[in-house]
């Protein structure tokens, strides 16, 4: 297979975060703030990322603009030739500073909402008042000139409100709203049992959603992803593994996927210790699940081995507690309807005790 240069770059600048989420896709172990890669060495990683042909860059956490250099990173981003984009949880951030970082070359802003209720959405973030600065937040981005996507986590505790949340996001003027459903590795699954829907629900969301893409057409543009236990197929997980991603963690190592860290077998190389470009061609992590040669069957010999990559490594590994079989959400995979009443056994209306993400303040 040619192996084709990454499309885009998400750098995790820090896992600090004001907000709590219980399906944060950080891992479970947070890196420390000392720990973390400094202005200069994300400089280098920006250029050699320009250099590849990257074109995109998100600026993600953690929360990117708990970083007292974020304005610096995204001038010196665009000044690279980075397309830049910062994704937030809009509490950190406010009107000064989202000017700031347009004029720094930004392009274009992400802002997640937990709900359409601000109650309940303070209360799934487990930080009071995060709605109202959200809304505050995304009302200045057309301001500072800014694109603006928001995203919507969807989950048992809000999915009866897919329809608001997309409402929402038309009151917070966004040019486009993804409609995305927890992904189920890292603090998602320490939470599936608060958090898986049921299938009845999944059912009322997709008609939903469904509706809302004809009503909205020329308003707003929904991306939405079936929710992966109730597909038939699975997705192409990052596009198939080290096939056009790469995500660093805070401390500089260079993971194939943003949950890839939760796979016991892989180690990582550090942008402290090779380039961008050896790790992308190189790296046993990189290479392990590249292409189709690693596949088992079905996977080996299916006609959609090269449209789905297998589907998700991490989801693999979560379901069946190893990230080489088959991703158990494709219904030809044998044990697919065993694998996923097991997950739904989660999805039982009991008392909701999130597990909440700590800050990873620490020093
Ligand atoms: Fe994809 Fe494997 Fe299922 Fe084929 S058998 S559709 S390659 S997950
Ligand atoms: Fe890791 Fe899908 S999230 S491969």
């Amino acid at each position: 297979m040619k192996l084709e240069a990454p499309y885009a770059l998400l750098a995790e600048l820090t896992h600090r975060c004001p907000l709590r989420c219980p399906y944060c896709y950080n891992p479970v172990e947070l890196v420390r703030r000392s720990a973390e890669l400094d202005t200069d060495t994300w400089k280098g990683v920006f250029d050699q990322a320009a250099a590849m042909g990257i074109l995109q860059l998100h600026l993600s956490g953690g929360e990117p603009t708990a970083r007292g250099d974020i304005e610096e990173l995204v001038a010196h981003a665009d000044g690279s030739g980075l397309y830049t984009n910062l994704i937030t949880s809009g509490v950190l951030s406010d009107a000064g500073q989202l000017e700031r970082l347009a004029a720094a070359g930004l392009a274009h802003v992400q802002i997640s909402i937990q709900d359409s209720i601000a109650d309940s959405g303070d209360w799934i973030a487990g930080y009071a008042g995060a709605q109202q600065k959200k809304l505050e937040l995304a009302a200045s981005a057309e301001d500072a000139g800014l694109a603006l996507t928001i995203n919507a986590v969807i989950h048992r505790q809000n999915i009866e409100r897919v329809g608001d949340m997309i409402d929402l996001a038309i009151e917070m003027r966004a040019q486009r709203v993804e409609v995305a459903n927890v992904q189920y590795y890292g603090w998602g699954i320490k939470n599936r049992h608060n958090l898986m829907p049921t299938l009845e629900q999944l059912h009322r969301m997709h008609a939903t959603v469904k509706q809302k893409i004809d009503d909205l057409e020329g308003r707003i543009v929904i991306d939405y992803v079936v929710p992966d236990y109730y597909a038939r197929r699975p997705k192409a997980c990052m596009n198939g593994w080290g096939r056009r991603f790469m995500n660093i963690t805070p401390e500089g190592k260079v993971l194939p996927c943003h949950a890839a860290e939760t796979i016991p077998e892989l180690e990582f190389d550090n942008v402290r210790d090779k380039t961008l470009a050896e790790i992308w061609t190189d790296s046993a992590a990189f290479n392990r699940f590249r292409g189709t040669a690693w596949m088992p069957e079905p996977c080996s010999s299916c006609e959609r081995r090269e449209i789905d990559w297998g589907g998700c490594r991490c989801q693999a590994l979560a379901l069946t507690g190893s990230a080489a079989n088959p991703d158990p959400v494709c219904e030809l995979v044998p044990g697919h309807a065993e694998v996923l009443a097991t997950a739904f056994e989660d999805s039982r209306d009991i008392e909701v005790d999130f597990d909440y993400r700590n800050f990873g303040g620490g020093s």
